[in-house]
């Protein structure tokens, strides 16, 4: 068969990332972060668009250059329609369009959340998961459980009815006074806390849903309370507390995992987003897995936070079905599954 060149771009949120695929083999994943998000405590849509702008050409360069392929070799060019920022999927939209035209190529347009699932048919020799299979995906910006019939067949079965999770790890970082993102920092900081220290309501939401709202709300009250006693609480208190919300989270992704598989009867599961590079959920997968006969699947990390080369696996698969857009598609912040 003839090998397929596909650039991926990707620039939903705060990272503008190019990535060169050969069939379903990565040959570069570039990614430019943010740094200027980090004053504000979370991402200035306005300020996103405008770094994607200055880091579209270089990082598209780069990723061409370290993949030693010629602009003249690619097959396709697949881009991030949505879901996302409108200004910061307007840049790589608009990039993907111009350069596919300019290249007399074909235009693939990908679903940034189809794409956090499919990134575990990046190969790189692993087991990859067997349609049909359970996805949860988690990230700053969205919490799904997604049941994968195929390629292109999903279905959402419970998602956040507020806030997503990676938002209740970086609220939660704000409120302890850790800069943004905080998701990670919490997580090194429970490896050294006891998740038992302090409890926390989880929600009480019906079917396979989510909240993470009330909880955000609970600890905050919980930090006035306890530092209203003790100013010194939360540096005293910090890995515990981390530890202990973390711990939380955990359990509330994991019940409704187990929610799901009983509803099912799939055994086979994924997870994708950058909240799954969290050690806490990790550990707790593989343990389910190990007490409950789950096949567990996790990305590298990677391939777990926002990146190009989980588009271009979902472009290279739409490349094989002749799957095109139209040089009329626009961004679409509110992109859902077909
Ligand atoms: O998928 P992603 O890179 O971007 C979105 O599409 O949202 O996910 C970013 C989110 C942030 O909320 C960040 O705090 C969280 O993933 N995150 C983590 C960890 N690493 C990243 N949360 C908890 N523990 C981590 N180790
Ligand atoms: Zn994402």
């Amino acid at each position: 068969m003839k090998n397929t060149y596909i650039l991926a771009i990707e620039s939903s949120c705060d990272d503008t990332s190019a990535a060169v695929l050969l069939n379903d083999k990565v040959l570069s994943n570039e990614v430019a972060n943010q740094s200027v998000h980090e004053q504000y405590g979370g991402v200035v849509p306005e300020l996103a668009s405008r770094a994607h702008l200055q880091n579209i050409v270089p990082v598209v360069a780069q990723a061409l250059e370290k993949a030693k392929v010629g602009k003249e070799e690619l097959s396709a060019i697949a881009f991030t329609r949505g879901p996302g920022l409108m200004g910061s999927l307007l840049v790589g939209t608009s990039f993907a369009k111009s350069m596919a035209m300019g290249l007399g190529i074909p235009l693939i347009e990908v679903n940034h959340m189809q794409a956090h699932i499919l990134a575990h048919f990046i190969d790189e020799g692993q087991k990859k998961p067997e349609f049909p299979f359970l996805a949860m995906t988690i990230s700053g910006g969205h919490t799904q459980i997604v049941k994968v019939n195929s390629f292109f067949d999903m279905e959402i079965l419970g998602e956040t009815l507020d806030d997503a999770v990676g938002e209740a790890f970086d609220k939660t970082a704000k409120i302890l006074g850790l800069p943004y993102p905080g998701g990670p920092l919490i997580d090194t900081y429970a490896k050294e806390g006891n998740p038992e220290a302090f409890a926390f309501a989880k929600p009480n939401i019906s079917g396979l849903n989510f909240s993470f709202s009330g909880l955000k709300t609970g600890i905050l009250y919980f930090i006035q309370k306890q530092t209203a006693l003790n100013a010194n609480f939360i540096s005293e208190n910090l890995a515990d507390i981390c530890a202990s919300a973390q711990h939380t989270i955990v359990q509330i992704l994991m019940n409704k995992l187990k929610k799901a598989v009983k509803q099912t009867g799939i055994k086979q599961i994924a997870i994708g987003g950058g909240v799954s590079a969290n050690s806490g959920i990790r550990t707790a997968l593989t343990a389910m897995g190990e007490q409950y006969g789950w096949d567990t699947f996790v990305p590298k990390f990677q391939y777990c936070t926002d990146n190009a080369a989980m588009i271009g696996i979902v472009g290279y698969y739409k490349y094989l079905n002749g799957d095109f857009t139209t040089q009329n598609t626009t961004a679409q912040p509110r992109l859902s599954f077909k």
